[in-house]
């Protein structure tokens, strides 16, 4: 009878368990991690074009860098279509009767391509000029510009056919293209980098939408966490705690959590139901989600300066805009948000600094303070953007001292195309430490100082269970330097306290020192990226890895003192490989979390458009060819046989079916959330994009949709089973104890 029942019972636990959604193996989570501003930038010539189906496009020549870019917008919605970054820069554009667009540059060269398939058509250099039909200028002969009103005039240009209000800050008209059946299209810029586009049927504005090109080409960025008010109340009760006897400690807690569980109830309106369906269907409403980004540290608030001096708030998550302010800086060099994320500093260039007050991060923020300081070439703020660094045009240097703290020491690292220096900040007294000057044709082309995140191990455990110490040495920075007679990179790594050098290998496999050249520089390596042309144009990835030695178990520095820099003579031996990349690489990053035990990755923005991330571990330097592997080798957590061709995997596309033109001069960043698994990356240039990482997986994070219900149906289904097994148990004690057979 009892058998039969726990049977039952049984049956009903499974078929709980089995209860529920049913969970996709592949999340398509595309559009809720990431998000992308696909910029044009500025419309210096606009065309439409009809394609196959009948309807129109619009085809934008605008900039990207120093070169032209190509977007196709669908006409209906204004939202891009297809954009083609060009090989050269255009000063004039027309259309041929071919549905040909030809772009002239500053030299009279030019390009050829076809609106419909956007490929590249051979130049026919002799037919063109009969062929041009019309240059791609606004024909402005029927546009009568008054006051803050846009007329259009009928063909015989003798009535007003229709009037338009134009914005307080209109700067042009760059697109009028009237239909044969007398409907018309126009687009009007503004200086605020906004471009409207109408279009009017039958005499009525009869659709238009606005495009905002102004977050485009970021020069500077900062982050700044959203505050968490309920870790605040936590802080406040913990500390007030600690000032109370054990009992009344006890008492006081108690009480603080029977004050949080009623006003859970109380917002619950002390209905069971709701309770009981939030914990099974366990959806999230919007101020839980908003709560949980805030102390997952997801939300953050990404404030970008772009090359017309706008400075604007983008809620990181979405890229939503917040607020954006005009300062009409156009070299800007550096934000940084100081003291303790109140404050937002901005440099110039040219020296003007100012300090907007950001403690109210939703709020538009205003003017502190601003200052004009001496022209500068190079800013670094440090200590919290408390001391601010300078690198004046004249090449002396200064530090800016913002606050009323003594500074500690530091160590601060200047370097541009020929030299390299280090300067110790002490005592308010800036003294030279050491100065590396190049010679003759090399060039420092990549600088990367030491990632100061935290390190969690020690060495790298091999498969017989030994131990190769890591050289841990905080004070390191790489530089890698060509030369453009020999073709040959030098790749050095330096102790910045001293200057000295610890480490160098040269490639002489003619470097091409004219495409990207990268570098990233973590706990105990170094990752740089080149392309070579010899023996076959290949790009190319180094990886140089520091151990205190390469005999296992033997540690030469003391685990008990942090390294002094000035009394280092510790020196590493070093390990690399190269392997080889598929695709182009143009920039580098390394993911930062916040205890640095996920798998360090290094993110690879591509030539093509695509970002991508590559975990540490491929990029070994100890992997060796299978058939030298011992037996033991292969045991190694996550080592695997040297192959020296590295391939792209889909998997790890974080672009997903994105592109990203950023451009020259981009930021490829990556900073930690307070889920030690996540970590966010983005790409600031023309384009912005943001996507959300997780190395080794989303590990501490469980999904909203994850099973609580069947969690919960478990747990009670086994009280209620101990409930009545326990009983059992007892009698049948009982009856062992007096010798009952039962
Ligand atoms: C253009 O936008 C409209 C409206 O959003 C849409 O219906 C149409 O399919 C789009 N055209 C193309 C080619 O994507
Ligand atoms: C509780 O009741 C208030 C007012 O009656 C209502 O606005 C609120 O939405 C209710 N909350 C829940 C969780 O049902
Ligand atoms: C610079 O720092 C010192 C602390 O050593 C402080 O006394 C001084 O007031 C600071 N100067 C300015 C201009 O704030
Ligand atoms: C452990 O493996 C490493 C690398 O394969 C080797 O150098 C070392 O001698 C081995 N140690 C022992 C005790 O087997
Ligand atoms: C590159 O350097 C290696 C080792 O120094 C040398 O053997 C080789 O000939 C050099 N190759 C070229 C192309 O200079």
């Amino acid at each position: 009878m009892t058998r039969a029942f726990s049977f039952l019972l049984g049956l009903t636990l499974l078929a709980l368990a089995n209860f529920g959604k049913v969970l996709a193996v592949f999340d398509d989570e595309v559009d809720s991690i990431d998000w992308h501003l696909d910029n044009i930038g500025n419309y210096e010539f606009v065309l439409s074009t009809v394609v196959e189906d009948g309807s129109d496009q619009l085809v934008i020549v605008s900039s990207l860098g120093d070169k032209s870019l190509l977007s196709w917008v669908n006409s209906t919605d204004g939202k891009v279509l297809d954009r083609l970054p060009l090989d050269i820069q255009a000063l004039n554009a027309a259309t041929s009767s071919h549905n040909e667009l030809i772009l002239v540059n500053e030299d009279g060269a030019r390009i050829i391509v076809d609106l419909l398939t956007g490929s590249e058509v051979p130049n026919r250099i002799e037919s063109i000029d009969s062929d041009i039909l019309s240059p791609c200028r606004p024909d402005m002969s029927l546009i009568q510009l008054a006051g803050k009103k846009l007329k259009v005039l009928d063909q015989n240009k003798e009535q007003v056919v229709f009037l338009h209000e134009l914005p307080e800050d209109f700067k042009e008209v760059v697109f009028f293209n009237s239909h044969d059946d007398g409907d018309f299209d126009i687009i009007i810029s503004t200086d605020s980098q906004k471009f409207h586009f109408l279009r009017v049927a039958d005499y009525r504005l009869s659709q238009s939408w606005t495009r905002d090109e102004s977050v485009a080409n970021i020069k500077a960025f900062a982050f700044v966490s959203a505050k968490d008010s309920s870790s605040a109340r936590l802080f406040a009760e913990i500390s007030q705690e600690e000032s109370l006897n054990f009992i009344e400690a006890y008492a006081y807690r108690v009480r603080q959590n029977v004050q949080r569980l009623t006003s859970y109830l109380a917002g619950k309106n002390f209905s069971v139901g709701s309770i009981v369906k939030e914990l099974l269907l366990g959806e999230d409403d919007e101020v839980t989600s908003l709560q949980k980004d805030i102390s997952f540290g997801f939300m953050k608030y990404l404030i970008v300066a772009t090359d017309k001096g706008k400075i604007l708030n983008l809620d990181a998550r979405s890229g939503k805009k917040i607020w954006s302010i005009d300062t009409h800086l156009e070299d800007i060099l550096k934000l940084e948000a100081t003291s303790f994320d109140t404050e937002l500093l901005v440099i110039t260039k040219s020296g003007t600094s100012l300090t907007f007050e950001i403690s109210i991060i939703e709020k538009e923020p205003f003017l502190l303070s601003k200052s004009k300081l001496p022209a500068n070439s190079f800013v670094e703020p440090f200590a919290d953007g408390d001391f601010v660094y300078l690198e004046l045009e004249d090449h002396s240097k200064m530090v800016l001292n913002r606050s009323r703290k003594a500074s500690e020491d530091s160590f601060l690292l200047y370097h541009d195309e020929t030299q390299l220096s280090s300067h110790l900040y002490k005592n308010e007294a800036l003294e030279e430490t050491w100065r590396i000057y190049l010679d003759g044709e090399e060039k420092i082309l990549a600088f990367c100082e030491r990632d100061q995140s935290p390190v969690v191990s020690l060495g790298s455990i091999l498969g017989n269970r030994t131990v190769l110490y890591k050289y841990l040495y905080p004070y390191l920075a790489a530089y890698i330097t060509g030369d453009s007679t020999t073709n040959i990179m030098t790749v050095r790594i330096i102790d910045i306290a001293t200057g000295e050098l610890v480490h160098s290998v040269s490639h002489n496999d003619t470097v091409d020192l004219t495409s990207s050249i990268n570098l990233v520089v973590g706990e105990n390596w170094v990752v740089y990226t080149y392309f070579s042309n010899d023996p076959l144009p290949e790009q190319k990835i180094g990886v140089i890895e520091l151990y205190e030695s390469l005999t296992p178990n033997v540690r030469l520095s003391s685990g008990s003192s942090a390294a002094d820099p000035l009394s280092n003579v510790l020196r590493p031996e070093v390990v690399q490989k190269a392997y080889m990349y598929p695709e182009t690489i143009k920039n580098l990053a390394l993911t930062k979390t916040k205890f640095g035990i996920t798998i360090r990755s290094v993110v690879l923005e591509l030539e093509n458009g695509q970002i991508t991330s590559l975990p540490k571990f491929i990029l070994n330097a100890r992997r060796i060819e299978e058939s030298l592997m011992s037996a033991d080798d292969k045991k190694e957590f996550l080592n695997s046989p040297y192959v020296s061709a590295i391939p792209v995997s889909d998997f790890t596309i974080l672009t997903h079916h994105r592109r990203v033109l950023s451009g020259p001069n981009s930021h490829l960043i990556s900073v930690p959330t307070n889920l030690e698994s996540t970590s966010i990356v983005c790409s600031l240039g023309h384009d912005l994009f943001c996507t959300k990482v997780t190395p080794s997986s989303q590990f501490d994070k469980l999904k909203p949709s994850f099973q609580k219900g069947q969690l919960i149906s478990t747990v009670v289904g086994l009280f209620v089973l101990c409930f009545f097994i326990r009983p059992m148990v007892d009698t049948k004690k009982l009856k062992t104890k007096w010798l009952v057979k039962s």
